[in-house]
């Protein structure tokens, strides 16, 4: 059997052979939504950027968790604050997406926000929000590990959107 990638499925990569341009290439097989998440700092401005580290952790209790560059601006801000909101994008925000992965001066002109649990912007129009109280957080590698409690939650019913090998996606099939 041989894979996409001209390897066959025994030819695994040993740690000394890898790069970080490997691991990122089969870290980027893993297909993941795209979300928001966002906090306000400690003089009450608001902060977020675009993550797909997000992942479910527990259901009981309910725990979320992501992870955060160390080396981002907004890692003050994440660490001090008491929540945190994860806006899981709809497939019509991708531009959104691309302007919370960006340095422009306020990301938040765009998109219809409200203030959640503890003034967290909250993004209208969003697959699904997990409000969130800081659980724990650990520092871990190059990133910053953050577990939220979800304290309140949005399920609408509109298609989420995908990041899959560099790209943005929308859903396909199911099998
Ligand atoms: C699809 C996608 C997923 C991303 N996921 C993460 C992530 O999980 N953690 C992270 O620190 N940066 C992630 N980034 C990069 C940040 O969005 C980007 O570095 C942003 O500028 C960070 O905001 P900052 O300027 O406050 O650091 C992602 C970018 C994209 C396009």
């Amino acid at each position: 059997m041989n894979g996409g990638g001209g390897r066959r499925w025994f030819d695994m990569v040993q740690p000394e052979a890898f790069d970080s341009q490997a691991l990122r290439g089969a870290l980027g097989r893993f297909a993941t939504g795209v979300t928001i998440i966002t906090c306000l700092d400690g003089s009450g401005a608001r902060v977020g950027l675009t993550a797909n580290s997000f992942n479910a952790l527990s259901l009981q209790p309910p725990l979320v968790l992501w992870s955060l560059r160390l080396a981002s601006p907004s890692l003050v801000a994440f660490s001090a604050a008491t929540h945190f909101a994860v806006n899981v994008l709809a497939e019509t925000q991708v531009d959104l997406s691309r302007r919370f992965a960006s340095k422009v001066a306020d990301k938040f002109e765009e998109g219809v926000w409200h203030a959640g649990l503890g003034g967290v912007p909250v993004l209208g129009g969003c697959a699904a929000v997990f409000e969130c109280e800081l659980q724990a957080q650990h520092e871990a590698g190059d990133h910053q590990l953050f577990i939220g409690r979800v304290r309140r939650l949005a399920d609408l019913a509109v298609p989420p959107l995908l990041f899959q090998g560099g790209h943005y996606r929308m859903l396909g099939e199911i099998l």
